[in-house]
């Protein structure tokens, strides 16, 4: 795969094209009435989900309450690791049984794993009753797959490997007071365990004009919090016509006055000062980092291809601290990497406990076909991968305990997203941190900012009274 790779923009001419595809669809008698979209791995997908859907409504086909009940059911799919990509196959199987009793169910595949090399000939071959399968780099296309697979009996596979930038797709978005932007496509970082630059293509930033008129007609629909997206949004800004770093980015889109901006992900290596300046300088840029460590053992850094020591990136933890006192910080962490002794994996038990996380994600390390670490020698048996993921679980979860008594009897805002599970008399959602707030409330806060006062800590969630 060549590093050289230019990016695309999708034309108007195009767009327009896939226009009329979608108004052909909406004539045709045999189109599906209703839909529903299965989702797997990142937001990235999550968000690709609501282009889809909102592809499908300009098609006239409209959402399905559940999958059993739906005409066409689109799967999009993670393969970051083993075991999201078997639950995905093993969803779209059991259709296959359902489709017995109804004839007219259309299946679709696509996302991430559809980009994997091999992939097109095995879906012809194994999963021969699929109607359609469209890679990452193919969204913008279909409309005008959807069309063919409408018109045809034999499966429809569509992958290539152009890297584009398809702006202006319809999005129905699954939250009116949260949105997804994405600012950058794609990754250049390869690090040794990850397929994602493999199926996401390399990294490509859109132009800053079009994420800030995106970022206006959000906020003229009333969203209250904007979720900006990128494998690694730090590097923002590589290809632009005119040079525009994330920092600099940042401090254009706080000035619009969206009440929350919140990004994932960063990357260590490119956290520069001048983005914590920013976030310190900002007025709604949330107070909350989420900042990858994969590893607090230098060797397995290295392997990793992850470009920092763990001096460097307790740095950075040191520097965000400083600049934004109380700062929610989560991180995520691979343990059983190609080779990692027992004494590696302390190192990163070590790290825990000196960051303190607010929340981590913890991950077995997942051999991908096609990535530098699964050709390594010593894979880690399962047995003691699993064992050291339980020993850090249970740390994380002690250590966080603690970690959030901080906000204790501390005002917060709660960005509501809906009842509580445990009551109908009380309703949660994120803080400014990142951390989970539940308290009493009823269904007309759901889309509000509340504030409100800390009173407890509950394993991973806050209790609040309204102020
Ligand atoms: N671009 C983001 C997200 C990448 S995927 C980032 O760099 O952080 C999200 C997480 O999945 C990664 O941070 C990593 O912890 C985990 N992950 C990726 N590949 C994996 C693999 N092969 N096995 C186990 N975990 C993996
Ligand atoms: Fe994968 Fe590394 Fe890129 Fe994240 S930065 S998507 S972990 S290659
Ligand atoms: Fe999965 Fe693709 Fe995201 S592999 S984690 S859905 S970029």
């Amino acid at each position: 795969m060549s590093m050289e790779r230019t990016p695309i923009h999708v034309s108007e001419a195009e767009q327009a094209r896939q226009q009329s595809f979608m108004e052909e669809i909406r004539a045709l008698p045999q189109r599906p009435e209703t839909y529903y979209v299965v989702t797997y791995g990142c937001q990235m997908n999550a968000h690709d989900s609501e282009k889809i859907a909102g592809m499908l409504e300009q098609m006239g086909i409209t959402p399905a309450p559940s999958r059993e009940e739906a005409d066409f059911v689109i799967f999009n799919t993670c393969c970051v690791r083993d075991n999201a990509e078997r639950r995905a196959l093993g969803n779209v199987t059991w259709l296959k049984e359902v489709r017995k009793t109804r004839p007219r169910l259309m299946i679709a595949v696509c996302g991430c794993m559809i980009q994997q090399p091999g992939m097109a000939e095995k879906i012809l071959k194994q999963y021969p009753f699929i109607d359609l399968a469209f890679g990452t780099a193919n969204l913008h296309l279909f409309p005008e797959l959807m069309l063919q697979a409408l018109n045809s009996d034999r499966t429809l596979v569509r992958v290539s490997q152009q890297d584009v930038i398809a702006e202006d797709l319809p999005v129905r978005r699954l939250r009116a007071d949260s949105a997804y932007l994405t600012i950058m496509y794609g990754c250049d970082n390869f690090c040794s365990f990850c397929i994602v630059p493999y199926v996401r293509g390399r990294e490509r930033s859109r132009e800053p004009e079009d994420i800030l008129r995106e970022a206006e007609n959000l906020l003229e629909a009333g969203v209250k919090e904007i979720m900006l997206l990128g494998q690694n949004v730090n590097s923002y800004g590589k290809g632009l016509e005119q040079p525009c770093s994330f920092a600099q980015l940042l401090k254009r889109l706080d000035g619009l006055g969206v009440p929350r901006l919140r990004f994932i992900t960063s990357h260590p290596k490119d956290l520069s000062d001048a983005l914590i300046e920013t976030l310190a300088g900002s007025e709604h840029i949330l107070p909350q980092f989420h900042l990858p460590v994969q590893s607090g053992n230098d060797e397995i850094l290295y392997q990793m291809n992850r470009h920092y020591t763990r001096e460097q990136y307790l740095s950075r933890v040191r520097a965000l601290r400083a600049a934004v006192p109380g700062i929610g910080l989560s991180t995520d962490i691979i343990v059983g990497f190609p080779g990692e002794t027992e004494e590696q994996f302390q190192d990163t038990m070590t790290l825990v406990s000196e960051v303190r996380y607010d929340s981590a994600f913890t991950f077995i390390y997942s051999p991908r076909e096609g990535t530098r670490a699964a050709r390594l020698p010593e894979q880690v048996p399962e047995a003691v991968s699993g064992d050291r993921i339980q020993r850090l679980i249970a740390l994380q979860e002690s250590l966080q305990q603690e970690t959030l008594q901080r906000f204790l009897g501390m005002k917060e805002e709660v960005l509501v997203e809906g009842l509580s599970r445990r009551s109908d008399k009380a309703v949660s959602g994120k803080g400014r941190h990142g951390v989970s707030i539940t308290m009493p409330g009823t269904l007309t806060d759901v889309g509000r900012i509340v504030p409100c006062r800390v009173t407890g800590v509950k394993n991973n969630t806050l209790m609040a009274e309204r102020i």
